[in-house]
C-alpha cells in the first residue's frame, strides 16, 4: 500500500480512518496529516477523539469545534487540526436552517438536548455533517477523518442512515399522530398504545418529543438529504478509507465486516494499515532456538547465565508473538487478497508527541522495507503487499 503516494496525490481529498475500538484510528490519522503537510498538503485533521489524545500528541492545549493551525517546523503545507463537538455541530446545523425563533424552540427543547448530546449515532452522524462543511469550504485540499470509538467500525456508515431514519421520525410520527391528527381519527388500539407509551417515557418527554417534532419539522427533508448527499460525498473518487486494525483476532474480524461492507457500497478503499506489531529485534534465532538455548544458559547458574537466559527468554516469547501477529496476517490475507497492508511496529511507548507521530508516518508511508532499526520487517510480516 502505498500511502506516501496516496497523500501526496492531489486527487486525493478525503481520507476516513476507521477500525475497531482502540486500534489507534486517532493516531494514524494523525500521522497521515503530518505525514500530508510535510508533503506540500494544506491539510485538516477531524478528530473524533473525547480522550484528547490527538490535541496531545499535537502538543495542542485544546481543540475545539475549528480547526486550529499545528505548527510544524519546516513543513510545506500546512496542519490544522480539530475536535468535533457533536452538540455544537447539531446546534449549528439547527440555526443555519431555521429561523432565529424556530432555533431557540428548538435548542431549548430537553428532547432536544438529550437528543443532541447523548443519541448513540448522534456522533457519526455529526461527523459526516462536518466532513460535509469542511468539504464544503474548500479551504483544505485534503481533509483527514478519524471515526468515533464505536463497538463496531460499521456504525460509522451506519449511523447517518439510522439517525436520518430516527429524524425522519416513523416512530416518532406515529406517537405523535393523535395530537396532530386530532384524536378523533385514532383507532382505540393507538390510543391505547399512546397511553401506555405515555405512561412508561412520561408525559412531559412525550410532550417535548411532541414540540420538537413540530418545530423540526421544516428541517426533515434537510436532514434525510444531508445525511444522504455526505454518504455520496464518500463514493466519490478522491476518497479513499484506511482500515486499521490491531494484529488481535477481534480487530482483524472487525475489519473484515467493514473490507466487505465497503466493497459491497462500492468505497475505495486504500488498504489495512495493521498497528502496534511487534517485530523481534532480529529473526536469525528462532524462538525454538532461544528458548533450548535459554534453558542451558539458565542451568549453568549464576547472575550473567540468569540475565542472559531471560535476554533469551525474551527473545524466543517476541519470536512466537511475531509468528502469531503473522498468522493472523496471514489470514486476513487469504480472505482477502485483494486488499493492500502495511504493518506499523509498536512503539515503546505510547505516541503522544510530534515526534511519536513522525515515526509511525515514516512507518506509514515511508519505504516499503527495512524499518529504521534495520529490522527487516517484511520478513516478519511479509503479508502487505502493493
Ligand atoms: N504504533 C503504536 N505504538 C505505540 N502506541 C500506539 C501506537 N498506535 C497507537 N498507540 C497508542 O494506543 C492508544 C490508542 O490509540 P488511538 O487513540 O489512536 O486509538 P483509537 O482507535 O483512536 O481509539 P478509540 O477507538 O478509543 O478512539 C493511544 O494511547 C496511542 O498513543
Ligand atoms: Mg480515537
Amino acid at each position: 500500500m502505498d500511502l506516501d503516494a496516496l497523500i501526496a496525490d492531489r486527487e486525493t481529498r478525503i481520507v476516513v480512518c476507521c477500525g475497531a475500538g482502540g486500534v489507534g484510528k486517532t493516531t494514524t490519522s494523525a500521522a497521515l496529516a503530518l505525514a500530508a503537510a510535510e508533503a506540500g498538503r494544506t491539510v485538516v485533521v477531524l478528530t473524533i477523539d473525547p480522550a484528547r489524545r490527538l490535541a496531545q500528541s499535537l502538543g495542542l492545549v485544546e481543540l475545539d469545534n475549528e480547526p486550529r493551525r499545528v505548527d510544524v517546523p519546516g513543513a510545506p503545507g500546512e496542519l490544522h487540526a480539530m475536535m468535533l463537538d457533536m452538540k455544537r455541530t447539531f446546534d449549528d446545523v439547527v440555526t443555519a436552517h431555521s429561523t432565529p425563533e424556530r432555533a431557540q424552540q428548538i435548542l431549548e427543547n430537553p428532547f432536544y438536548q438529550a437528543l443532541s448530546s447523548s443519541f448513540s449515532g448522534t456522533q457519526e452522524y455529526m461527523a459526516m455533517e462536518k466532513l460535509g462543511q469542511l468539504r464544503a469550504s474548500e479551504q483544505w485540499d485534503l481533509i483527514i477523518v478519524d471515526t468515533p470509538p464505536s463497538r463496531s467500525a460499521l456504525d460509522f456508515l451506519d449511523a447517518p442512515n439510522r439517525m436520518s431514519r430516527f429524524l425522519d421520525g416513523t416512530m416518532i410520527r406515529l406517537l405523535m399522530a393523535p395530537s396532530r391528527t386530532g384524536f378523533k381519527f385514532a383507532s382505540a388500539g393507538f390510543l391505547l398504545f399512546s397511553r401506555i407509551v405515555s405512561k412508561i417515557l412520561g408525559g412531559q418527554l412525550l410532550r417535548d418529543i411532541s414540540a420538537f417534532v413540530a418545530a423540526l419539522d421544516t428541517m426533515f427533508g434537510g436532514f434525510r438529504e444531508r445525511a444522504t448527499a455526505t454518504y455520496e460525498l464518500l463514493r466519490r473518487p478522491g476518497t479513499w478509507f484506511v482500515v486499521v486494525a490491531s494484529p488481535e483476532p477481534d480487530a482483524l474480524r472487525e475489519a473484515s465486516y467493514f473490507v466487505d461492507r465497503l466493497s459491497a457500497e462500492q468505497m475505495p478503499l486504500a488498504g489495512l494499515v495493521l498497528n502496534r506489531t511487534h517485530p523481534p529485534a532480529t529473526t536469525v534465532l528462532s524462538a525454538t532456538r532461544a528458548q533450548g538455548a535459554a534453558e542451558e544458559v539458565a542451568e549453568a547458574g549464576g547472575d550473567d547465565a540468569a540475565l542472559a537466559a531471560a535476554a533469551l527468554q525474551v527473545h524466543a516469547d517476541r519470536m512466537q508473538q511475531a509468528a502469531r501477529e503473522q498468522h493472523l496476517a496471514d489470514r486476513f490475507t487469504s480472505a482477502h487478497p485483494e486488499v493492500a497492508m502495511r504493518t506499523v511496529p509498536a512503539a515503546a511507548g505510547d505516541v503522544h508527541d510530534l515526534d511519536g507521530l513522525r515515526v509511525m508516518a515514516e512507518a506509514l508511508t515511508g519505504p516499503d522495507g527495512d524499518t529504521p532499526t534495520g529490522t527487516p520487517r517484511t520478513r516478519v510480516l511479509s503479508a502487505r503487499r502493493g
